[in-house]
């Protein structure tokens, strides 16, 4: 099983932690009204758009990526590594989690 876990480090929902075990990924989302900013802490996604070809691998090495209010994208961890990356939106996220959101490529 590949689990995605995360630690809100804001009481305002705007800031959080997240680690990505190999094989774990979130399924196609927005986020409201909110910016969203990413940074990768460690490891590698890939982000890919609803209704759109194009794919984005996020590491490291690259400067903090931010994402609209309105994108709809999915984010996975391919492997072989842990991913960590950190996530900040402008407003504070106001998007429920719901656990049929979760990726698990190891089921
Ligand atoms: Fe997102």
């Amino acid at each position: 099983m590949s689990r995605r876990s995360w630690t809100q480090l804001s009481e305002d929902r705007s800031l959080y932690l997240i680690e990505w075990e190999p094989g774990s990924g979130l399924n196609f989302h927005h986020h409201g009204l909110s910016t969203a900013l990413i940074e990768m802490i460690s490891g590698r996604l890939v982000e890919e758009f609803q209704g759109d070809d194009r794919v984005f691998f996020l590491r490291t090495e690259d400067k903090p990526f931010i994402r609209p209010a309105g994108s709809i994208h999915r984010l996975v961890n391919y492997g072989p590594n842990t991913a960590i990356s950190l996530h900040s939106y402008d407003p504070p996220l106001e998007m429920t989690y719901s656990q049929d959101l979760e990726i698990d490529l190891a089921r």
